[in-house]
């Protein structure tokens, strides 16, 4: 579980987001509609995520800012900046009253963007007397018309907003600036902006077409009309660490080998002579977590359980394994490989109604329905776990529980922003007794509650777990089991036809404008008049045949998950990928029941696709995925770019492509799909784009190398963004 799970919940919460445009707009937008909802949370989640710290008495001290949350995403963003410049950080509320900070010893405070207006009536109230305790403020955007409202100024209102990279011009006598050019990229919020500056306030920068920037050196306080937090500003590192070390004056000293020496603190203190158990996934977190679990108490404290599932990839079981007993950790494998094939699990018929009848599902290796195949693996895995610790014979009063939760988990996870859908993955869980009875009980040891990912995976490093474990990809609990599409049917409803003769006018545009299709306007409707030209430049330039898969995928559009068509687009020669990636951007705008599109490696496909090869969960097809994803990954590493993704999914789907067409031979081969996906947030991502953020050698290598496995009838590159097409195809 993990990150996925919680990027299980962030899945649904962004599907409110699915007909924005992955562009820099999306930031904007982005802001004002999650921020709406954060709003209403974002209290309660904060006090929550403070107030739940453990006390852990005789450990290092360290100089600490405070990040007021106005409520944008970016609070979270701002703290692992902040930590990464080794400042400790804690995020409140921004109506925090003065005299908590000055209590708490804070040295600087940062007040994060916010959603709204300082004029709007909801706006998030803040206590001015913040300004005047002589601790220096950086405010952002939202913190900086606050700042300058209070001094006096004013600041325009204004209906849109709307963020993008822009270049500002700054004052490089101002200490926020030292060392900097004076032209900067940066993430510029445009909505709101200073109108007339606050009394005993300069312009530090500003834009071609507004202030970006204000300062009072004297009472130390700053304002910035762009976001210093993210990767978008170029030297927005550069500019918080001025902040943090030259106006502030903290000492950073927060490094991760200190903050390792508290943490292990923390858990001799927590734990004292009584056992933890740690379930291991065979993910970065929980292993790290072992692994810290393993330094901090004596060997026979720690019970760590690994349960293999069968839909692990090749040799991680064994690799995880190996490298937490290299660090002195036993671990005890369950291989229940076989249980999780023949499982079955009872739902209830009505899904809205646990209370209702219920019926039995197939076994696992029989499941095609996507909810049935999870429930079955949750609920054998909660089997599995029980007999396991039966065997174990713990005493629930003297044992711990281990848990690989880190920080942005916890400032999320409180915070309701989940939808529906999320509710019922979060309710899915995933808990033994024994654990649901320890959770209550408080009886839990959370190591890594105040890490970030990248942070937990240097502590891996100076852990000395070697860095394929460390630098792993996160894999869902799941595991393979939902990367191969499962079906016995063809997915084809009333739309099919229609979509499929309208995505052939989309990639034949400059003929079909010629033959005046009926189904132009569609076209027309969804589309700028800048769009149609490069579609009509695209569609002249080259031939392209585009297929409509009778399979589902699921995806991120409406306010809910969809499980819609995948569009296939095939070419001779060398694809134009950022052609492609157009089109991929456009088709599913276009076509309401089409939720991804993906590049067909191999030559133009001539004939449309009708039928599948029925497929579950046998061996056979496990046995293939499992080969592909091994091959696929072996490459990447191999060329070094295992970090140029954040993950790379390898799916198995059931399409056989270029059956003649009378269909004299049978659907009986398969495809495999790539999946290279980039993302920080995990919110919202986009595919890697060959040639741009993957070398073409490294891609081919992948579809060449794959569509030589037995059985396999192409290799498909996906290129949707999510949204609309979430990081996983099942
Ligand atoms: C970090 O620096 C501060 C200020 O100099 C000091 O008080 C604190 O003890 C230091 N902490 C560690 C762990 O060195
Ligand atoms: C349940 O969680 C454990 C660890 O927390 C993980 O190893 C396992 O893969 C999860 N199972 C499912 C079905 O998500
Ligand atoms: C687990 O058991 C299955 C058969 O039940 C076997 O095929 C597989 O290799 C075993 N896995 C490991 C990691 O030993
Ligand atoms: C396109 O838009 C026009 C006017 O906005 C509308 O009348 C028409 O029904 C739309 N067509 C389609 C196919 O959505």
């Amino acid at each position: 579980m993990e990150v996925l799970h919680i990027s299980k919940l962030l899945e649904s919460s962004a599907e409110g987001l699915h007909h924005l445009k992955p562009k820099l707009s999306l930031f904007g937008k982005c802001c004002s509609m999650l921020i709406q909802l954060l709003c209403l949370h974002i209290q309660l989640s904060l006090i929550q995520a403070s107030t739940g710290d453990i006390q852990v008495n005789g450990v290092d001290s360290y100089e600490k800012v405070v990040i007021l949350d106005a409520g944008s995403q970016y609070g979270k963003v701002i703290d692992r900046r902040v930590r990464e410049l080794q400042v400790e950080s804690e995020i409140l509320p921004l109506d925090t009253p003065a005299y908590t900070i000055m209590e708490k010893g804070y040295k600087a405070i940062l007040i994060s963007g916010g959603p709204g207006s300082v004029y709007s009536e909801d706006a998030p109230q803040y206590d001015g007397d913040i300004f005047r305790i002589g601790i220096p403020v950086l405010g952002i955007c939202y913190g900086m018309h606050v700042m300058n409202r209070e001094f006096g100024g004013t600041v325009t209102k204004s209906e849109v907003r709307e963020d993008g990279q822009y270049e500002v011009e700054v004052d490089t006598r101002c200490v926020l600036f030292q060392n900097l050019e004076k032209k900067q990229d940066v993430l510029l919020t445009h909505g709101d902006s200073v109108d007339k500056l606050a009394d005993g306030f300069r312009i530090i920068s500003s834009s071609a077409s507004a202030v970006s920037g204000i300062a009072n050196d004297k009472l130390h306080l700053y304002g910035l009309q762009f976001h210093p937090e993210v990767d978008m500003t170029e030297n927005g590192a550069k500019i918080m660490k001025n902040f943090l070390l030259s106006v502030a004056n903290v000492t950073p000293n927060y490094t991760i080998s200190n903050r390792e020496h508290q943490c292990l603190s923390y858990i001799k203190e927590a734990v004292q002579n009584r056992k933890v158990l740690m379930m291991l996934s065979g993910g970065v977190d929980s292993t790290v977590c072992a692994a810290l679990l393993s330094r901090a108490l004596k060997p026979e404290q720690v019970m760590a359980l690994h349960i293999d599932n069968g839909f692990m990839r090749k040799g991680e079981s064994q690799q995880v394994l190996d490298s937490l007993t290299s660090l002195g950790l036993k671990v005890k494998v369950v291989n229940a490989s076989k249980t999780f094939y023949d499982a079955t699990t009872s739902v209830p018929l009505d899904l809205d109604d646990p209370n209702s009848r219920r019926r039995i599902t197939q076994a696992l290796c029989r499941t095609c329905d996507p909810e049935d195949k999870r429930k079955i693996i949750g609920d054998v895995f909660v089997e599995v776990a029980n007999d396991a610790m039966a065997e174990l014979n713990l005493n629930p009063e003297e044992v711990y529980l281990g848990q690989g939760t880190l920080r942005p988990d916890l400032i999320e996870s409180a915070s309701h922003i989940a939808s529906h859908a999320a509710d019922a993955i979060k309710t899915h869980h995933n808990d033994s007794d024994l654990v649901r009875q320890l959770r209550l009980a408080g009886r839990v040891v959370e190591p890594l509650r105040d890490f970030h990912k990248d942070e937990v995976r240097q502590i891996g490093v100076t852990l000395g777990l070697p860095s394929s474990i460390v630098q792993r990809h996160p894999f869902p609990g799941p595991g393979l089991a939902i990367r191969v599409l499962c079906a016995q049917e063809p997915f084809i409803d009333k739309g099919f036809s229609e979509t499929q003769v309208l995505v052939r006018i989309i990639v034949d545009y400059h003929q079909s404008l010629v033959k005046k299709h009926a189904l132009l306007n569609r076209i027309d409707n969804a589309t700028s008049q800048d769009e149609r030209e490069l579609l009509l430049k695209i569609s002249s330039s080259r031939q392209m045949a585009a297929t409509l898969l009778p399979i589902k995928s699921v995806g991120v559009q409406g306010d809910h998950r969809t499980y819609s068509y995948v569009v296939g687009i095939s070419t001779n020669g060398e694809p134009d990928w950022e052609a492609l990636s157009f089109l991929a951007r456009l088709i599913p705008r276009i076509c309401h029941n089409v939720n991804r599109v993906a590049y067909i490696h191999g030559g133009m496909t001539k004939d449309p696709v009708h039928d599948i090869t029925p497929t579950c969960l046998t061996h056979n097809v496990l046995a293939i995925l499992r080969q592909a994803d091994h091959v696929a990954h072996q490459i990447l590493g191999k060329f070094n770019c295992y970090d140029s993704v954040s993950q790379m999914p390898v799916v198995l789907i059931p399409v056989h492509f270029d059956r003649d067409p009378l269909y004299r031979v049978p659907s009986c081969q398969r495809s495999l799909v790539l999946r290279p996906f980039i993302t920080r947030d995990f919110m919202t991502g986009i595919a890697a784009i060959p040639g741009k953020h993957l070398p073409l050698e490294v891609v081919n290598a992948m579809c060449s190398e794959l569509a030589g496995i037995q059985g396999i009838s192409r290799v498909l590159y996906d290129l949707t963004s999510k949204p609309p097409g979430t990081t996983e195809w099942e």
